[in-house]
């Protein structure tokens, strides 16, 4: 068998996972640039064992051999299924094939997916519902129904005795290395694209999440993608933040610009709303990493969109972003729209319609002919400001 690194991290729990160093992108969507993990995780009690999640498809092999290190994958009693996403429960099938009595252990939804994407059949499920716990000897396993973070069927698992959390996606970061959240500086920052990619859309149901987990004890957070989290106040801490949907004197600002007549009017309305001591996070999007677009619209307070007139609508790009920003419903309060246009406007309006069911607030909308002229940058200077004034009145609600 090849050399393969376990890691025992509490007592009889080891992580048994995979890094994926050279992934670089993920749901087709969102660029990897420090690549992912795969956390598996195996529980030996004195009686019996589970294994916590698998793998994403291809590292099956991995993961027996890893399991193999510390006992014989045929006596595997329990595999957990907290989220049927693929990455996760993926090499499911191989692992039950492994282990004649091994039981899938799933939420209730869970047992459906489970059917309709793997073909487990019933027979080889064991439901269970939010608070149940199965024995393992010298400590029991508890299960937490974690709806829609980020499938209908997601739950955590949960170590009582030890105060290990498994709670799959949530509190994840896309990070291959390194093992330990202590070692990794800017966890929060990579935490915090995360949520904004997958868990922002579901704020309220992440919300739900934290007022759950606030009775526990928890020590030890084992997510499954990124480091195992051992000193957990960080995370914590920016988690009950973000899904509070408190936001900063933050403006989200995202562009495109083919000749530079918007982008013209992009830095003017930077430079006005950093003037006013505003934060800006600037996104050109002919090159922007849309997980760290979507990780700046966590905590902005205004989202502001730019792109000339393309062919009778916005550029495409922007429809794109537009699209995004929709769909991750950020608790951003205001809006603001600017481009250029050749001989007909029509970009501002499209971008508009695409975000409509978001409920900002507009605060300006400014399309411009051609290049900016020194009246047009007044207009956005005075946006600018009007956009401040608005942005710090909101501090107080
Ligand atoms: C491929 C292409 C298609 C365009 N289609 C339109 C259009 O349908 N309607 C319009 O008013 N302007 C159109 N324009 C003109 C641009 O909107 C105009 O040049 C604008 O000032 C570009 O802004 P920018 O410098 O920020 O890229 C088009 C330009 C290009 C390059
Ligand atoms: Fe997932
Ligand atoms: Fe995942």
């Amino acid at each position: 068998m090849a050399w393969r690194y376990v890691l025992e991290f509490g007592r009889k729990v080891y992580w048994v996972g995979v890094k994926d160093r050279n992934r670089r992108i993920f749901d087709a969507l969102i660029p990897l640039p420090r690549g992912t993990s795969y956390n598996a995780y195996l529980i030996v009690g004195s009686q019996k064992n589970a294994l916590i999640d698998t793998v994403n498809p291809g590292f099956e092999k991995v993961l027996e051999d890893k399991i193999g290190k510390v006992m014989n994958p045929r006596d595997l009693d329990y595999v957990i299924m907290n989220h049927a996403e693929p990455d996760h429960a993926g090499s499911i099938p191989y692992i039950l094939k492994l282990s004649d009595k091994a039981k899938l252990v799933v939420s209730k939804r869970g047992a459906r997916m489970a059917q309709v994407f793997y073909g487990i059949p019933i027979e080889r499920m064991l439901i269970v519902s939010d608070q149940d716990v199965i024995d393992l000897g010298d400590r029991r396993l508890q299960f937490i129904e974690a709806p829609m973070l980020h499938w209908p069927e997601t739950m955590f698992s949960y170590l009582p005795e030890d105060g290990i959390l498994f709670p799959c996606d949530f509190f994840g970061s896309h990070i291959a290395e390194p093992i330990y959240d202590d070692e990794v500086e800017d966890l929060v920052y990579q935490a915090k694209r995360y949520f904004g990619e997958i868990m922002m859309p579901f704020r309220p149901m992440a919300k739900r999440a934290m007022e759950k987990l606030r009775s526990l004890n928890i020590r030890i957070i084992a997510p499954s993608h990124g480091p195992i989290i051992r000193k957990p106040q960080r995370i914590l801490e920016a988690y009950e933040k973000w899904t509070s949907g408190e936001t900063l004197r933050k403006a989200t600002l995202a562009y495109v610009t083919m000749w530079g007549s918007t982008e013209a009017m992009v830095t003017t309305l930077t430079e006005t709303l950093a003037s006013e001591g505003l934060q800006v996070a600037l996104h050109n999007l002919a090159t922007a990493d849309l997980g760290d677009l979507a990780g700046d619209l966590v905590d902005s307070r205004a989202i502001i969109l730019a792109a000339p007139t393309v062919l009778g609508g916005t550029h495409p790009l922007a429809a794109y972003a537009a699209t995004l920003i929709k769909a991750l419903k950020p608790p951003s309060k205001f809006l603001a729209l600017l481009g250029s246009y050749g001989w007909g406007a029509a970009s501002g309006r499209q971008m508009e319609e695409i975000l409509g069911t978001l409920n900002l607030e507009v605060l300006g909308f400014v399309e411009v002919n051609g290049p900016p002229t020194d009246a047009d940058l007044k207009r956005i200077v005075d946006l600018g400001k009007k956009i401040s004034e608005r942005m710090k009145e909101a501090d107080a609600k």
